[in-house]
């Protein structure tokens, strides 16, 4: 190998029935003595998933001050106002509880509280040609703690985060190895409550996640493969059953562990042309995430199969085994038809046209999916033109 490998691995991970009980345990030995501020959103609240966190904050005798006014697409506006709060609280750690809206947001907070106080989010954003303000160092930043409510995003083990930038209308990228979470508290009890259509949604994000970083074009980290393929294995088998039968412990818990295993993944991998074309579903036609990448990702997976045939071949005995193993390219077209098939028992659409997305969108879906950066690790090379032929093929 001629390259340098670079590893982001995530910090201490708590994985288990239970782990979410650990949380004060957890912030006292990160530090906390008074205080904590726990970011998550009203949804997170009404769901009784606020609950636990509490109850385990008091029993280690820290205070918490909560901010639930996290949006579903956090943005600039949500994320500076929570910051300035965060200053006044006094807060020595940070609790970031919730889907990847929160845990991104937690991200933000954290970068903030450790920058000088007249910064804001939108200055941190990593586009091309822009001059970025510096990433605050660890030592500078309060600790923070993450805690998944859904099994998709893996975002409890990634290094960045998204916010939508109000005044730019576009979604910015922040963050680097120091924006890791400090700790991730990975409890699968937390989605025996996610309603099918989520889990079904959340858990194609993690397969999306999976799927993009095996084919991914920044390859130098190898020893990835094999916790991939696991990933994608486990979604095959389990995706279904955790539709099917919300409160299957086993089905949470494999769902959970896959989303970690796609974090760690992107997080050295980085992602593909499904998560450009999806970014701008969510953006301009306000798909939730996972749907949008569920909804491209076979049309992506298509049009790469020249660029990665053997990879998508194994990804089809990874995602659908079967006895009998056809010729690679034979695979690498089953891999294809594998997500379809998961698509439709998990129920979920598989053209854009019955989820609200019109014709005329597709010239701005293309232009702006041809600015988003994740495309640049794509197995095939892809053009503006070919984005909006890839839009039209799943319209
Ligand atoms: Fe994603």
């Amino acid at each position: 190998m001629s390259t340098i490998a670079t590893y982001y691995w995530p910090g201490q991970t708590q994985f288990g029935y239970g782990a979410v009980q650990l949380v004060g345990a957890e912030a006292k030995t990160l530090g906390a003595r008074r205080k904590v501020f726990v970011v998550t959103d009203e949804g997170i609240v009404a769901a009784g998933l606020l609950q636990p966190v509490l109850a385990s904050l008091t029993a280690a005798g820290l205070a918490a001050e909560v901010f639930d006014q996290i949006p579903t697409n956090p943005t600039t506006t949500a994320v500076d106002t929570a910051a300035a709060q965060l200053r006044e609280s006094g807060a020595e750690l940070i609790v970031a509880l919730g889907g990847g809206s929160p845990i991104d947001a937690g991200k933000a907070l954290r970068t903030l509280a450790g920058g000088p106080p007249e910064a804001k989010i939108a200055e941190y954003a990593l586009m091309l040609g822009d001059e970025v303000r510096p990433l605050p160092t660890v030592p500078q930043m309060p600790p923070m703690i993450a805690i998944p409510t859904t099994a998709g995003t893996g975002a409890e083990v990634t290094p960045w985060g998204v916010i939508t930038d109000e005044a730019r209308k576009l979604k910015m990228g922040f963050g680097g190895p120091a924006t890791i979470p400090t700790v991730a508290l990975v409890d699968p009890g937390m989605t025996l409550t996610l309603p099918p259509r989520l889990t079904a949604a959340t858990g194609m994000d993690a397969l999306t996640h999976l799927i993009e970083a095996y084919v991914s074009t920044n390859m130098a980290p190898i020893a990835l493969d094999a916790l991939i393929l696991d990933g994608i294995g486990r979604i095959g088998r389990f995706l279904r059953l955790a539709v099917a039968q919300p409160a299957h412990r086993q089905a949470r818990e494999e769902m959970m562990l896959a989303s970690m295993l796609g974090g760690i993944a992107i997080s050295s991998r980085w992602l593909g042309a499904a998560h450009s074309l999806a970014h701008q579903l969510s953006g301009v036609a306000h798909l939730h995430h996972g749907l949008a990448c569920a909804m491209v990702l076979p049309t992506i997976m298509k049009f790469n199969l020249p660029g990665a045939l053997e990879r998508y071949a194994r990804v089809a005995q990874a995602l659908a085994p079967t006895s009998q193993v056809g010729s690679v390219r034979h695979e690498a077209e089953r891999a294809v038809m594998a997500v379809r098939d998961l698509m439709i028992d998990v129920n979920l659409p598989l053209r854009l046209r019955d989820v609200g997305v019109t014709e005329a969108m597709i010239p701005e879906l293309a232009d702006n999916a041809i600015l988003d950066l994740n495309w640049t690790t794509n197995p095939r090379a892809i053009t503006r033109d070919q984005m909006a032929a890839l839009f039209q093929e799943t319209y």
